[in-house]
């Protein structure tokens, strides 16, 4: 029998508040919308899928660092720790837990800021533009990639 996979979806500020926040760039539909459709693409791809959001990076971190041995992949959209952070990415590769990158906008096609990722090089892939299906694209990668 095959083990369900487990996946840690991170989600970094703000995006608590989507269908509030830009919603001409970020979509109509809410954070609990969002969770609702990763719990269903993870049934779906026989994983599991624990979700956690946080404004704060250090918390981010800390619940990278708390990943290591419970979780067979992360899923992170570090929102604009994106363009910030080097202690996100620091904790990703020192757990050594496959990771995704994800965005629901294009950050390519955005503002100079945006384009600079610091995850990027911790992460397997980057998913970007896709809207919630990003999420989905990322936790099927990291299903398959942890069998
Ligand atoms: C984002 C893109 C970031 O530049 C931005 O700061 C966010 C969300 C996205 O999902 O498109 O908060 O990560």
């Amino acid at each position: 029998m095959k083990k369900v996979k487990k996946i840690l979806v991170i989600n970094g500020p703000n995006i608590n508040l989507l269908g509030l926040r830009e919603p001409e760039i970020y979509g109509a539909k809410s954070y609990a919308d969002l969770l609702a459709f990763i719990d269903a693409v993870a049934k779906e791809a026989g994983a599991e899928a624990e979700c956690f959001q946080s404004n704060s990076e250090g918390a981010i971190v800390d619940k990278i660092q708390q990943a290591h041995g419970k979780f067979d992949g992360i899923v992170i959209n570090p929102a604009a720790y994106t363009h910030t952070s080097i202690a996100i990415p620091d904790a990703l590769k020192a757990v050594g837990i496959p990771a995704v990158e994800v965005h629901l906008s294009d950050i390519s096609k955005r503002e100079a800021y945006r384009r600079i990722s610091y995850t990027s090089e911790a992460c397997r892939a980057t998913i970007a533009g896709k809207g919630f299906e990003g999420y989905g694209e990322a936790v099927r990668f990291l299903t398959e990639a942890a069998r």
